[in-house]
C-alpha cells in the first residue's frame, strides 16, 4: 500500500474512503486557488504552509477532496497557469517538501488531493521553450509547435492557418523573432502550446505525472484538456460561428478541439494513472456538447478520464424551469455508472452570489442542489461562507485577459459584458475572519488582490456555529450527503415541473434509504405533494411543514424529507 494513501493513515472520515464503490463517486471536492487561500509569511501572497495551517476548514466543512489550482514553478502571468517547471514548487508558495507536508497532512486528515495539470502549454519561460525557440535544430525544436506559415506578395508574412486563439480575438500564432517562425499559442501569448505529437514530450509529460502519483496524488484536474491534440496538418478550422456561454466563438473549432487525438489521449493518460493501484482520478476540463465531452469518459472500448466538467450550473439562470431542464439532461447524458460533476463557482466565473443579486436565500436553494443532485459536487473557496465577487476596474487588472482583449479592442474595456472579463474579482482573497487582513495575512504588506470591503461580515469566523449562517447551510448538507447513501451514491427520480412552475423536486433513493428534495425558486410559497408518510430532515424555510401529504416552502427556499 502506498504510504502516502488515505487508506494508510486512521483519520477516517471520508464516506467515500468506507463505500465499496470507487472513493471519488461518492466524493466532494473544494478548490483552494493557492494565491488567495491563506498567507503564512506576510508577502501578501498564499502559500503551501497557509494552506496546511488552514486545511482544517476543509475538513469541518466535510468536503471529501481538495483541488489545489496550479502551484508550481511559474513566472505568474496567468497566476501559475503559465508553467515553468512542473517538477517544482513556485518559490513565493513554498518548496517541494512543504507540497509533500501538504499532500501527507491532507491524507491525514481524510482529505483526498487533486492537483491541477496544465497540459497543454507552458510558459514561454518554461527552460523548454527557450530552448525551442532558440534556434531550428536545437533537441527541443521540435517540442512546441512550430511553422513558417506563408508568405504575401511584398514579403509580408502571414500566419500557418485560420486558427483562432481560445479568447477569439488574437489568432493563435504568435511570431518569434529569434526563430524566425510562427509558434502556437492556443490560449495567450505567452503560453506556447506544447507539441504532444512528438513522443519526446508524451514521454516527458507522463513521467512528470508519475512523479507526483509517486508522491500520493489522489489525481488531478486536467486544464484545457480538449485543446491539447489540435491537427497534426495545421488545416483550417471550419468557418462557421458559434457561441460559448453567450461570447461569440468566430470559427467552429474543429481542429482544435475535441479531436479524435484528444479522446485517444485520455485513454493513454488513464492507462498511466492506473499504474497506481488503479485508485487516481482524472477530471477534465472540457467544453463541448455532452455526446462530445462523453467520449473523454471512454473511447473505442478503452476507460478515458473519470470525469469531465459540465459547467451549465454556472452560466444557468435562476429559474426553475431552466435549471429542471439541466437535471433531466444530465440524468439522460450520465446514467450510471457515468456521473456528472455539478459546479456554481470557479476561478475564471462570476460568483455565484453575484449572480444571484446576494440573496442569500436563493444561495441555500442553490448549494441544496448542489449538494443533493447525483453528481460530484465541486465548491469554489469562498462560496461556502457567500463571498460575492470584489469590483476591481478593467483598466487595473491583473488578470492578463482584460489586457490581452484590450489590445485588440480598447473600448472593450468600458463595456458591460455578459460576464465579467476581470477574473481577478472572484479571486480575492480567502475571508476568514474581520481582522484587516480577513485572516488571509496578518502583515501591513498590501495582498496581491484587495480584500472585499464585506469581509468584517463575511467571514468563517463569524459564520461558524451560527445556524442562520450560509457556511452552516453547507456543513448541513455535506454531513448529509456523506450520513445517506441515497444521497452520495442513489438513484434520482426527477418529478416533471408542474402546476407549481416555480418548484423542483426530486427523490434519492438507496435501498431504503429515500430521500425527497424540493426546492422552491418562485417569489411566492409553494404547496408540493409529498408522500403522506414523510417528514422534514432539513429546511432553509424555518416555517415549512409538511400536512397530509403537502408540504409548504416559502419563497427561495429548500428542503430535504425522508420517506418512510
Ligand atoms: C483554464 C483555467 O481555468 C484558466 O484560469 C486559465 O487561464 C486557462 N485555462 C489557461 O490555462
Amino acid at each position: 500500500m502506498n504510504p502516502n494513501s488515505v487508506e494508510a493513515v486512521a483519520a477516517d472520515t471520508d464516506v467515500s474512503i468506507a463505500g465499496a464503490q470507487p472513493w471519488w463517486r461518492s466524493t466532494s471536492i473544494y478548490q483552494v486557488y493557492p494565491r488567495s487561500f491563506a498567507d503564512s509569511n506576510g508577502d501578501g501572497i498564499g502559500d503551501l504552509p497557509g494552506a496546511i495551517s488552514r486545511l482544517d476548514h476543509l475538513r469541518d466543512l466535510g468536503v471529501g477532496t481538495v483541488w489545489f489550482s496550479p502551484f508550481f514553478a511559474s513566472p505568474q502571468r496567468d497566476v501559475g497557469y503559465d508553467v515553468s517547471d512542473y517538477r517544482s514548487v513556485a518559490a513565493e508558495y513554498g518548496t517541494l517538501d512543504d507540497a509533500q507536508r501538504l499532500i501527507d497532512h491532507a491524507h491525514h486528515l481524510g482529505l483526498r488531493v487533486l492537483l491541477d495539470l496544465v497540459l497543454n502549454h507552458t510558459s514561454d519561460q518554461h527552460p523548454w521553450f527557450l530552448e525551442s525557440k532558440s534556434s531550428r535544430d536545437n533537441p527541443k525544436a521540435d517540442w512546441y509547435v512550430w511553422d513558417d506559415g506563408r508568405t504575401w506578395p511584398l514579403g509580408r508574412r502571414r500566419r500557418p492557418n485560420n486558427w483562432r486563439s481560445e479568447l477569439q480575438l488574437p489568432r493563435a500564432w504568435q511570431w518569434s523573432e529569434q526563430r524566425e517562425q510562427w509558434y502556437l499559442a492556443t490560449f495567450l501569448h505567452f503560453q506556447p502550446d506544447l507539441n504532444w505529437h512528438n513522443p519526446e514530450v508524451r514521454t516527458e509529460m507522463f513521467d512528470m505525472i508519475r512523479s507526483w502519483l509517486e508522491r500520493g496524488v489522489d489525481g488531478f484536474r486536467l486544464d484545457i484538456f480538449g485543446s491539447i491534440m489540435h491537427d497534426a496538418r495545421l488545416r483550417n478550422n471550419g468557418r462557421r460561428p458559434s457561441l460559448r456561454f453567450g461570447l461569440p466563438r468566430l470559427q467552429d473549432p474543429v481542429r482544435t478541439l475535441n479531436t479524435e487525438e484528444c479522446f485517444e489521449l485520455a485513454t493513454e493518460l488513464r492507462a498511466v494513472c492506473d499504474e497506481f493501484d488503479g485508485d487516481r482520478v482524472l477530471l477534465g476540463e472540457v467544453f463541448g456538447s455532452s455526446d462530445v465531452l462523453k467520449r473523454y469518459l471512454r473511447h473505442r472500448g478503452k476507460p478515458g478520464l473519470h470525469l469531465v466538467f459540465a459547467f451549465d450550473f454556472l452560466a444557468a439562470p435562476y429559474r426553475a424551469e431552466t435549471l429542471h431542464a439541466l437535471i433531466d439532461g444530465y440524468e439522460a447524458d450520465y446514467p450510471a455508472p457515468d456521473l456528472p460533476t455539478l459546479v456554481l463557482e470557479n476561478h475564471d466565473r462570476t460568483r455565484s452570489l453575484s449572480r444571484l443579486d446576494g440573496d442569500l436565500g436563493k444561495a441555500r436553494v442553490m448549494a441544496t442542489l448542489l449538494l443533493t443532485l447525483r453528481g460530484v459536487p465541486v465548491i469554489y473557496q469562498g462560496q461556502e461562507i457567500g463571498m460575492a465577487n470584489r469590483y476591481i476596474p478593467l483598466a487595473e487588472a491583473d488578470d492578463p485577459i482584460p489586457r490581452a482583449v484590450a489590445r485588440f479592442v480598447p473600448e472593450a474595456l468600458n463595456r458591460r459584458l455578459p460576464e465579467r472579463l476581470n477574473r481577478d474579482e472572484v479571486r480575492t482573497p480567502m475571508q476568514w475572519d474581520a481582522t484587516p487582513g480577513a485572516g488571509f495575512s496578518d502583515s501591513a504588506t498590501p495582498p496581491w488582490l484587495p480584500v472585499h470591503d464585506n469581509h468584517v461580515e463575511v467571514n468563517v469566523e463569524s459564520q461558524t456555529g451560527d445556524p442562520d449562517s450560509l457556511l452552516e447551510w453547507y456543513r448541513t448538507l455535506l454531513g448529509l450527503r456523506r450520513e445517506h447513501p441515497a444521497l452520495h451514491q442513489g438513484d434520482l427520480q426527477l418529478r416533471p415541473i408542474g402546476e407549481e412552475r416555480h418548484v423542483i423536486v426530486y427523490e434519492r433513493t438507496s435501498g431504503v434509504d429515500r430521500l425527497l428534495v424540493a426546492a422552491n425558486l418562485g417569489d411566492e410559497t409553494a404547496t408540493i405533494d409529498v408522500p403522506t408518510a414523510s417528514s422534514i430532515l432539513l429546511s432553509s424555510d424555518s416555517a415549512g411543514t409538511v400536512r397530509q401529504g403537502s408540504l409548504s416552502l416559502s419563497a427561495h427556499s429548500a428542503a430535504i424529507l425522508t420517506l418512510d
